[in-house]
């Protein structure tokens, strides 16, 4: 019998590793430096915690959570998004919201039951940023503005920045039944599923993607013409902020979003590179949600980026992916095979490595091969050297791999590392080790 990776989900295999370490490294450091720290969440919540918060009427609860029984009959799903589940862990931990606001992140893979495509996958990693307890438009521009700046920093400079309001309890009932009547009135033009959502979602028929619906929409009265006072002050505040921090932002009065938590600001950051699935990631108010989890009133923000989307984004920068070792040892005779392996471990300076020295990258060869296939095989590693064990009269000889030109010998083991170091210094960049 054969398996196969499940359907929508992939390996991510050595050489692409080192480039989500890069992205995972880089990332926290931005987040870092903007104040914000990490929460891990479980995998799976109760089944509950998303439908109240993304919404039952949301394509994500309809049809793409995974969802199974435990056995004791409890309903528990895999996690489609973060935001929920930081919610809850803010409630449920005093020491969490110490701190006002609080600025939490989480990085972690996701689930949704989606067709697969470039971009889109059943599983999914994001990284998620989240400020709580703040309802300021200033709180709003910080959140956007370390979007731009995690992206900035993995070198994705061409973005843009989509803005919309999705208005309050005030004006967004109002604008829901202005949406829903103007649909009705146009209903034989829509879509199959947009004439479902006349009744449960209207407001979800601005995103439909489908030709025939592009026309009606297009006519749709907007959501910013119809905000209230303090919303549309609030939406007025967050685009001076934005332009003041010189970050480019467009209107776009159809963005909804596919979660039904959001309140006022709404945004998505589009890369031109990605193609259909162009959103690197977006975000929103949730002004309500805490409430609504039996939280104390806490007006939050925050936004999450996927990774593999961002990825595809920045193909061309960041770590190549190289872990070649800088040297291997090979045993001469079969009966030095031990003693090549305490050398290796040696020069790796594993047995007793000073803080601040830096290590060495070493292989040694662990499939019984003979002498000759050791050096062919070390050659293939792309290892800079080969160091011969036993010692050969009063040395170990090294041998540079690339000239194919034999060095002088050095005398002990600490001797031969000090060596090695000294040569990796002057040329390799040694940010690729951990
Ligand atoms: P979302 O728009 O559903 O928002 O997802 C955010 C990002 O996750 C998307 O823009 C996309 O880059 C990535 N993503 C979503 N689904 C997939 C998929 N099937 N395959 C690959 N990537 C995917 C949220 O999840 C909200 N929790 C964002 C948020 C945080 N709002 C407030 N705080």
């Amino acid at each position: 019998m054969k398996f196969q990776v499940p359907r929508g989900t992939r390996d991510i295999l050595p050489g692409e590793v080192e480039r989500w370490l890069w992205l995972e490294d880089r990332t926290r450091r931005t987040l870092a430096l903007y104040g914000y720290r990490e929460v891990r969440t479980p995998i799976f919540e109760a089944t509950e915690l998303f439908v109240r918060s993304v919404g039952e009427a949301t394509d994500i609860v309809r049809k793409e959570l995974y969802t199974f029984q435990d056995r004791k009959g409890r309903s528990l799903t895999l996690r489609p998004e973060g935001t929920a589940p930081l919610v809850r862990a803010y409630i449920e931990n005093a020491p969490v919201r110490a701190e006002i606001p609080a600025r939490l992140y989480y990085m972690g893979p996701m689930f949704r039951y989606e067709r697969p495509q470039a971009g889109r996958y059943r599983q999914f990693w994001q990284i998620g940023a989240e400020l709580l307890g703040s309802a300021k438009p200033e709180a709003d521009a910080e959140m956007i503005d370390l979007f731009r700046s995690i992206l900035w920093d993995v070198g994705l400079r061409d973005v843009i920045v989509l803005l919309n309001s999705l208005g309050d309890s005030v004006c967004r009932p109002r604008y829901r039944e202005a949406i829903r009547a103007y649909f009705m009135e146009h209903q034989d033009a829509l879509c199959g599923d947009c004439r479902e959502r006349l009744d449960t979602n209207p407001l979800r028929i601005l995103d439909c993607k489908v030709p025939s619906c592009a026309p009606v929409i297009a006519r749709a009265p907007s959501v910013l013409e119809s905000l209230c006072g303090p919303c549309a002050e609030h939406f007025a505040a967050v685009k001076r902020a934005l332009d003041g921090l010189g970050i480019r932002n467009e209107e776009a009065p159809r963005l909804v979003r596919g979660l039904d938590y959001y309140t006022r600001t709404v945004f998505e950051i589009q890369s031109e590179g990605l193609g259909a699935q162009n959103a690197v990631g977006g975000g929103g108010r949730y002004d309500q949600l805490v409430k609504d989890f039996g939280g104390p009133d806490t007006p939050a923000i925050g936004f999450s980026i996927g990774m593999e989307r961002l990825l595809l984004a920045t193909e061309s920068s960041g770590e190549s992916g190289t872990t070649a070792p800088d040297a291997c040892v090979v045993a001469l005779e079969p009966g030095a095979a031990l003693e090549a392996q305490i050398l290796a471990r040696r020069l790796r300076g594993q047995d007793d490595l000073p803080e601040g020295r830096k290590p060495l990258r070493v292989l040694v060869d662990v499939a019984g091969r003979s002498a000759s296939s050791q050096m062919k095989w070390a050659s293939k590693t792309g290892a800079r050297w080969a160091v011969f064990v036993p010692k050969q009269g009063d040395g170990y000889a090294v041998r540079d791999m690339a000239a194919g030109k034999d060095e002088a010998k050095q005398p002990t083991d600490e001797a031969l590392r000090e060596w090695l170091l000294a040569r990796i210094d002057r040329g390799e960049p040694r940010e690729a080790l951990r």
